[in-house]
């Protein structure tokens, strides 16, 4: 997956489950995904460029058009171009700001979630990141709907040290989506960051409504109790062993006039203070016996995430 934004009139690298993905654009502006492989010499597609609707290899120069096809080998001016002549070509969708990409040829397992204030023009939607950390995607997500670190890794930008205590929370799980809710300490909004809409009061709740939707993605809804509202929208992208990218998509019905720089700084900050403690976890993924690692009562959410993968075999 990448930033649809980062995908302009060039071709992008990316790495998916171990795969080599080149992402591109024809000229109406749909996004295409393909083995980042030239069936020739075996060179990275990603590093040519885009014509006349083709991705042309940087060696050779051979044309691949959007379904994968070679379809002109400039050194041969007689020979047919042979059927071999083709890259494989992966489903691609992109929503959300994001281009996502389905290796398999069957349909992708499940579906986006349903985010309507993204796509609602009273929101302002604002792209985070992407985070790229040393650590398996599990690691990653699981840190992002973490309830206990706040105090102790974001002292006085989510969480209150005064405050440690972990409200209880139940878990649903509905196929493979985990729903639950919590209403929480927050820290006061800070002066460096005033990107939260919490009443001016020394002690301020934040009221949470979670989906984690299997088996590395999450909706948030965060509010105060008025009318403000914030969702984030986060997303972790397994490249390979032990090696994730997460994009963090967040809108708000507020300020909407303030510059995407804010929110973008606060969470390179905030990305930034969870990253060395992730990087850290071993092992680099999340074990899915729960007979490893120790859960307290407060850590529903990690026994619920661990069960609800091992119950759809992801984990
Ligand atoms: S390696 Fe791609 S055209 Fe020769
Ligand atoms: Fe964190």
């Amino acid at each position: 997956m990448a930033y649809g934004h980062e995908v302009t009139d060039r071709p992008v690298a990316t790495t998916l489950l171990g795969e080599a993905v080149v992402v591109w654009r024809t000229a109406n502006g749909c996004a295409h995904a393909m083995r980042d492989l030239c069936i020739h010499r075996g060179t990275a597609l990603s590093l040519g460029w885009v014509a006349d609707d083709c991705l042309v290899c940087p060696y050779h120069a051979w044309r691949y058009d959007a379904t994968g096809a070679c379809v002109r080998i400039p050194q041969s001016a007689h020979t047919s171009i042979p059927a071999k002549a083709r890259t494989p070509v992966y489903q691609c969708q992109e929503r959300y700001g994001l281009i996502w990409v389905c290796l398999t040829d069957e349909a992708p397992a499940y579906a986006l979630p349903e985010i309507p204030e993204l796509e609602s023009t009273d929101w302002k939607v604002v792209h985070t990141g992407p985070f790229d950390w040393q650590s398996d995607a599990s690691r990653q997500v699981e840190n992002f709907t973490d309830f206990g670190h706040f105090p102790w890794v974001h002292p006085g930008l989510l969480g209150d040290p005064d405050r440690p205590i972990v409200p209880d929370h139940a878990v649903d799980i509905r196929d493979h989506v985990l729903h639950y809710t919590i209403v929480r300490p927050e820290a006061p909004n800070s002066d460096d960051f005033p990107v939260f809409a919490n009443a001016v009061t020394e002690r301020p709740d934040r009221r949470s409504r979670y989906e984690l939707h299997l088996p590395y993605t999450i909706v948030l809804r965060l509010g105060w109790g008025g009318t403000k509202g914030m969702v984030y929208f986060f997303a972790s992208h397994p490249q390979k062993a032990n090696r994730c990218r997460g994009y963090c998509v967040i809108g708000r019905n507020y300020d909407c006039d303030d510059p995407d720089s804010t929110l973008q700084a606060f969470e390179r900050v905030i990305f930034g203070q969870d990253q060395r403690i992730v990087e850290s976890q071993r092992p680099e993924q999340v074990p899915f016996d729960l007979a490893d690692e120790l859960h307290l009562r407060f850590d529903a959410v990690a026994v619920a995430y661990r069960r609800a993968m091992r119950t759809q075999q992801l984990g």
